[in-house]
């Protein structure tokens, strides 16, 4: 089951529009992580959830997709996804907010697979500009935005593959852009 749910967990860049995140399945969400693993036991992420249409459209703006399959600008138009969580580590706890990096990846892990349990998906994104983020959304000097994790109801078709003997990570698309591949690496490769 867990497995399944693993397996299911893809980085999604298109969603159905008319799937609207609530602000209490955003809550639900971020509810989950009080019960997650923290360095020292601190607990110094904190969470700005993204529900209303406008504010949906500032941070997508502000967020970068695929920087592999830059000539698709995915999402394609009227597949973005209707919730975004944005994960910030308080640096008024964690002055050196590099030792939460694996707080962040567990929290955000931990509400993906809720999502994927829900029906939903998302996608993590790290490529975008923190100040701009705190900045245009108002957040608190001291909330530090670290890792934006995108939700909605995904409506993709991923594939997963296997990393071919030229040891390539790179995901990629088919000529219509609409089927998305991401080779793994075999479970061999990564034992040591
Ligand atoms: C910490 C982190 C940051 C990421 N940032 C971005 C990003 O800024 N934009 C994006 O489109 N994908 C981002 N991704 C998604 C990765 O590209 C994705 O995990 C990878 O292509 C493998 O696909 P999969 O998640 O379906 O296995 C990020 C993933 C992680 C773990």
């Amino acid at each position: 089951m867990l497995k399944d749910l693993v397996i299911r967990n893809r980085s999604y860049r298109g969603y159905d529009p008319s799937r609207k995140m609530t602000k209490e399945e955003l809550e639900s969400l971020v509810d989950l992580t009080r019960y997650t693993a923290s360095s020292v036991n601190l607990q110094p992420l904190r969470y700005h959830i993204a529900w209303k249409e406008d504010e949906v459209d500032t941070i997508q703006g502000m967020t970068k997709w695929a920087a592999a399959l830059p000539h698709l600008k995915l999402p394609f138009p009227g597949k973005r996804p209707t919730g975004f969580i944005i994960i910030c580590i308080d640096t008024s706890l964690a002055p050196n907010p590099t030792v939460f990096l694996r707080d962040v990846g567990i929290a955000a892990q931990t509400m993906l697979l809720a999502a994927v349990e829900q029906g939903l998906g998302g996608c993590m994104i790290g490529n975008f500009d923190k100040d701009e983020i705190r900045n245009k959304l108002d957040l608190p000097i001291n909330a530090e935005p670290n890792l934006i994790v995108a939700i909605g109801k995904p409506d993709e078709d991923i594939t997963l593959t296997h990393v071919g003997a030229d040891g390539n990570t790179r995901y990629y698309r088919d000529e219509t852009g609409q089927k998305h591949f991401v080779p793994k690496r075999s479970l061999n490769e990564i034992l040591i």
